[in-house]
C-alpha cells in the first residue's frame, strides 16, 4: 500500500453568487499519493485552482476534512493554517509571483525571511546543490525581468522548494512556456522528485505536462474524477 501524502473527505465549498449559491468544491474524497506526480486537468472554471488553494490552506469555510501526516489541517485556526502552510506546502503559480526588485537568490529565500530562519551554512550548501540542478548557479546574481521565462519558472520552482515541502502544489506552470521548456520544466521536476520524494500536484490544461501524472484527475463542476 502507498501512502498517501494528503487525504481529502468529503471536501466541500461553496460560494454565494448574487442570492444563489454555487458549488465549486463538491463532495471530494481522494488520497494523494506519497512521492508521487498527480496532475488535474479539467475545464477552465471547473475548480482546479480553487482546490489548490483548498489544499493549501488557503480558503475558510471549506468543508470536510483535509489530511495531513493524520492530522486534520482544515479544522486549524488561519494563523495555524499559515503556519501549516509555510511548514509543508511550496506552490508554483502561473504568474510566478516572483519580486522584481529582488535579485534571483533573494526570491529563493523569501520564504525563509517568512518564517524567520537563518540561512545556515547546510542551506547555503543545500541552495547552491539546487540552483546547479536547476542550472540557475549562473544567473543567482541576476534581476529577475532579465531572465527567459524558463529561468523566471526555474527560480520559482526553486523557492517553492527551499524549505523542503512535503508538497509542491503548481498551477498551470508550463501556461507561460513554449513546449521546449515546458518539456526541460518537467524533467526538472522528475529529477527533483527522485532526489527528494517531494509530492507533486499540477493542475494544467497542457496535455504533455498532464500526461507525466502518475495519477491523473479530472475535474468536472467542482468533481474530482479519476481517469
Ligand atoms: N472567491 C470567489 N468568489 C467568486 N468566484 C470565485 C471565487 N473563487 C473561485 N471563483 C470562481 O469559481 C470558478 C472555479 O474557479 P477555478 O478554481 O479558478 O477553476 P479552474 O482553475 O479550474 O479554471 C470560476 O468560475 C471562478 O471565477
Ligand atoms: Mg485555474
Amino acid at each position: 500500500m502507498s501512502q498517501s501524502i494528503i487525504e481529502l473527505r468529503n471536501v466541500f465549498y461553496q460560494i454565494m453568487e448574487g442570492d444563489k449559491e454555487r458549488v465549486l468544491l463538491n463532495r471530494i474524497n481522494y488520497s494523494f499519493e506519497e512521492g508521487a506526480i498527480t496532475t488535474i486537468s479539467g475545464p477552465s472554471g471547473s475548480g482546479k485552482t480553487t482546490l489548490l488553494y483548498a489544499l493549501s490552506g488557503l480558503i475558510d469555510n471549506v468543508e470536510g476534512d483535509i489530511v495531513v501526516s493524520g492530522e486534520n489541517v482544515n479544522a486549524l485556526s488561519r494563523k495555524d493554517k499559515d503556519k501549516y502552510r509555510l511548514n509543508n506546502i511550496g506552490m508554483v503559480f502561473q504568474n510566478l509571483n516572483l519580486f522584481s526588485f529582488m535579485n534571483v537568490k533573494e526570491n529563493i529565500l523569501v520564504p525563509l525571511y517568512l518564517q524567520n530562519k537563518k540561512v545556515t551554512k547546510e542551506l547555503e550548501k543545500q541552495l547552491d546543490d539546487y540552483l546547479m540542478l536547476l542550472n540557475l548557479g549562473h544567473i543567482q546574481d541576476k534581476a529577475i525581468p532579465t531572465l527567459s521565462g524558463g529561468e523566471q519558472q526555474r527560480v520559482a520552482i526553486l523557492r517553492a522548494l527551499i524549505c523542503n515541502p512535503k508538497v509542491v502544489l503548481c498551477d498551470e506552470p508550463t501556461a507561460s512556456l513554449d513546449h521546449a521548456n515546458a518539456e526541460v520544466f518537467m524533467q526538472t521536476l522528475t529529477e527533483i522528485k527522485k532526489a527528494t520524494g517531494t509530492s507533486f500536484i499540477i493542475a494544467t490544461h497542457d496535455d504533455y505536462v498532464y500526461r507525466y501524472g502518475e495519477h491523473r484527475l479530472r475535474m468536472i463542476d467542482g468533481s474530482v474524477v479519476e481517469s
